[in-house]
């Protein structure tokens, strides 16, 4: 048999990475096996490099049956925080050669996402958490790798419907894979408050008694909470909390009559109506409200970012909700935090520092609140709802989700530049993505994971490869070789008819 015909046929395939790396090359005469003897050598071990080692041996001796002890030092596989600053604090340098790998990156973080990279280049059997069989083959390559955002984040609305720890962390996991470093949740809603906020403790006692369809709905303790954002952490996703304010605020209105305008208190709701409630912009009390709400928040949030809402307050008059907004702001910045909120911020004074979430459908207007937002100063995050809402349906027969926005198919949502989407804003002024999944239609995990994948991976890789690599003909045939690894994730994905699954 002719030679290169051979290597081509006894060669692992070439890997199909998401995101993207920014330079990857074949090495294409050593193909890296791994086998029953190997070690992982942890250069410079400490607390989290350890972490990361684990996570990584744990997954591979599931699948593998192999021992795989962590060793200090070089190892079969080597990972190692202490490459040069230059790497930046998520790049990273990954090499695959006949007998070693070698993961180098400045920081954990950047380490980490070097793993998650070589997760990937391993069969995607080895996401299984039975014994499977070898071999355990990777095609030589070398990979020199960083985002090109800093804020990649996903939304998960636990307020329409509630999903537990377990499921906040199985969600985690996945987003993780495809590089994500934000997990944003949005925890109070008309339908309910899923945070626990000791000085007002009726939030959750009554308004996380609810949801949308009259459920067994919940909220999180703070031992929950925490345990939510330590996950999270443990897979470099940063928490950013959203209260929705000052509308979509009826689970908090019917917990406290005293913050209703006429002192009464509306009842639970479980329908899925929007803009209908209000905070009573001229009342004390709500200010002395969200000072408790913000710091209890505050002090259970590591990351710098809480996002106040501002979305479709449709029912607070628009004086009112300039006048809203700022003091909002302020107690936000009072509590050491950034401000984050959706596009309809920018139409008010916003403090330095503060993030607008663009979550448009090309409407001019709403670009132009999010130019507004830049000339302030703020920083933006695209989620366009017509191509990032992870809850729109794929196509008309798709089972749940939403059409407000349009049909989102695979190639829809990953077909845009956040860059150049909206016209008229410097480069500089976007820091990256956010896929949101609202959950008004989606009651379990299972629901979650068919409107989630294939599209999130899309987002991921708009938010950290260059635009030089965004091609929806090879980013489709990548997303393909996904499929496996879901399978073997068990996760209910939608088999998209415009993918070539295989
Ligand atoms: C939103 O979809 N109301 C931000």
């Amino acid at each position: 048999m002719d030679e290169t015909l051979l290597k081509q046929l006894t060669h692992p395939p070439e890997p199909t990475l998401i995101p993207q790396p920014v330079t990857q090359s074949a090495l294409p005469d050593q193909t890296f096996t791994l086998q029953s003897s190997a070690t992982v050598g942890v250069v410079t071990p400490s607390e989290a490099l350890d972490r990361i080692a684990d996570q990584l041996v744990t997954q591979l001796r599931r699948s593998t049956g192999f021992a795989l002890p962590v060793e200090p030092g070089t190892g079969t596989i080597t990972l190692s925080a202490d490459g040069p600053d230059s790497l930046g604090a998520e790049g990273y340098e990954l090499r695959v050669e006949s007998s070693t790998v070698t993961v180098t990156a400045a920081t954990a973080e950047g380490l980490f996402r070097g793993v998650t990279t070589l997760r990937q280049l391993l069969p995607a059997k080895a996401e299984a958490d039975t014994d499977q069989a070898g071999p355990w083959e990777i095609a030589g390559t070398e990979i020199s790798d960083a985002p090109r955002y800093s804020y990649r984040g996903v939304m998960l609305d636990v307020s329409r419907h509630f999903f537990s720890v377990a499921d906040v962390k199985r969600f985690i996991e996945l987003a993780s894979l495809y590089k994500l470093n934000r997990l944003h949740l949005h925890l109070s809603d008309d339908q309910g408050w899923r945070i626990q906020v000791d000085s007002w403790q009726e939030l959750t006692k009554h308004g996380g008694s609810s949801e949308v369809g009259g459920g067994p709905a919940g909220h999180y303790t703070k031992a929950d909470y925490a345990e939510i954002v330590m996950y999270a952490a443990d897979h470099f996703m940063t928490v950013v909390p959203e209260i929705d304010t000052p509308g979509h605020t009826n689970a908090a209105l019917s917990s406290y009559a005293e913050l209703n305008a006429d002192g009464e208190a509306p009842p639970l709701y479980t329908g899925t109506e929007v803009g209908f409630s209000s905070l009573t912009v001229a009342k004390d009390l709500t200010y002395e409200f969200l000072d408790d709400v913000f710091r209890e928040v505050a002090e259970q949030t590591p990351g710098d970012v809480i996002h106040l809402g501002g979305d479709e307050a449709h029912v607070t008059p628009h004086s009112d909700y300039l006048t809203f907004v700022p003091k909002a702001a302020e107690l936000v910045v009072k509590h050491g935090k950034r401000v984050m909120g959706w596009h309809e911020i920018a139409d008010a004074e916003l403090p330095a520092g503060s993030i607008v979430q663009y979550w448009g459908n090309d409407q001019a207007k709403d670009e132009e609140l999010a130019r507004k937002g830049v000339r302030q100063g703020a920083e933006l995050v695209m989620s366009p709802a017509n191509r990032a809402y992870l809850d729109m349906k794929y196509d008309e027969d798709s089972p749940y989700g939403l059409a407000w926005a349009g049909l989102i198919s695979v190639e829809k949502a990953y077909s845009w530049d956040p860059a150049t989407l909206i016209p008229d804003v410097p480069e500089s002024a976007v820091i990256g993505v956010e896929a949101p999944l609202w959950t008004e239609t989606l009651d379990d995990l299972a629901k979650v994971e068919f409107m989630t994948f294939p599209r999130l991976p899309g987002i991921a890789e708009l938010g950290w490869s260059p635009a030089s690599a965004l091609d929806w003909e090879t980013y489709k045939d990548r997303l393909a070789a996904q499929g496996s690894r879901w399978e073997a994730l068990g996760v209910n994905f939608y088999r998209a008819p415009e993918i070539p699954w295989r």
